[in-house]
């Protein structure tokens, strides 16, 4: 059955969660649009908003995002530009044009301190120039009395048809005997076809505000690589390593798992543990 929703996803065309969102919505019968940047030029917004007429958009659905953490602190300017001014413009298009949007944030916002799952009401403290410039473009959007707009803060994301950190892990593990992978930082590992699929039921409650949405449990970087390796049949030894041994340019949380309550206690729907999201994303790449 045809479904009436028409989605513009920014980032569609090659991103990370862009690309899993895209065949999600298409498996649901949307109508789904995701223009490349050399198709519609998103700092346009004028042009966005003649895409979205043109094409009778209901809800926008924006990935683009600077991800490079480490560059970002380099790149501020670029960051900010992806990170705060494109969500400000698109918000402002969305609340004329009165159609949905649906914005992605992330776990960095956090500065770690705390040992429990971080709720979304939890104090923000950013300790990097992609943190911050993330929280600015979740600020500039936000606003109580607008139901058509949805903030989703997700984390740690492996999914297919792009490299990501679990793809980068596999790649290693096939030519090393051993890795040194950090352990001393905690997060919440997320399969981005969950999460486009928790996305959508989301939408079907009307979810408006800000939410908090990852798969379920928490892992270090290094138990995250040792269960991939593990699952892929791969004989690679993977050694906890402290950050310290690993420097970057960019301070990342010590601890940043997600606290979904309320995406539950919404839909009734509990994220499936990562490592049954994993296994899935490992067999259907070796598939
Ligand atoms: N990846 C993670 O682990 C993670 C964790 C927490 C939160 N998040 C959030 O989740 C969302 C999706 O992240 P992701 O990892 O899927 O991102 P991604 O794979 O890095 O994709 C970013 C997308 O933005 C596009 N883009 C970048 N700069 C652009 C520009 N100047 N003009 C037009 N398009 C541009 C890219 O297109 P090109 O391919 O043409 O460059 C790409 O399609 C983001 O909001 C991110 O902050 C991600």
């Amino acid at each position: 059955m045809n479904n009436p929703e028409r989605g513009l996803v920014l980032g569609g065309k090659t991103g990370l969660l862009g690309q899993a969102l895209v065949s999600v919505l298409a498996n649901e019968n949307w109508t789904v649009f995701a223009p490349g940047r050399e198709e519609l030029d998103i700092f346009n917004s004028e042009e966005i908003a003649s895409f979205v007429e043109k094409k009778k958009i209901t809800h926008i659905f924006n990935t683009v995002a600077y991800t490079r953490v480490d560059q970002a602190e380099e790149e501020k300017e670029l960051a900010f530009q992806l990170n705060r001014r494109l969500p400000t413009l698109l918000g402002n298009v969305a609340r004329k044009k009165d159609i949905y949007l649906v914005h992605y944030s992330t776990d960095f916002v956090f500065d770690g301190k705390k040992n429990t799952p971080y709720t979304p009401q939890d104090k923000t403290n950013p300790l990097s120039v992609y943190g911050k410039s993330k929280l600015e473009g979740e600020n500039s959007l936000l606003d109580k009395t607008w139901n058509k707009l949805l903030i989703i803060r997700t984390a740690w994301l492996f999914g297919p048809n792009k490299t990501n950190f679990v793809a980068r892990i596999l790649e290693l593990a096939q030519n090393k005997e051993t890795l040194n992978v950090v352990h001393d930082q905690v997060g919440s590992p997320t399969y981005t076809i969950d999460l486009a699929n928790y996305t959508l039921e989301l939408i079907k409650k009307a979810a408006h505000g800000l939410y908090h949405l990852s798969n379920s449990g928490q892992a270090s970087w290094c138990e995250l690589a040792s269960e991939a390796v593990k699952c892929a049949g791969l004989h690679c030894r993977v050694n906890p390593i402290t950050s310290s041994e690993y420097p970057q340019k960019a301070v990342r949380p010590p601890y940043s798992v997600l606290d979904c309550s309320e995406f539950i206690d919404l839909t009734g729907i509990k994220p499936r543990p990562w490592i049954q999201a994993l296994r899935d994303y490992i067999f259907r790449k070796q598939g």
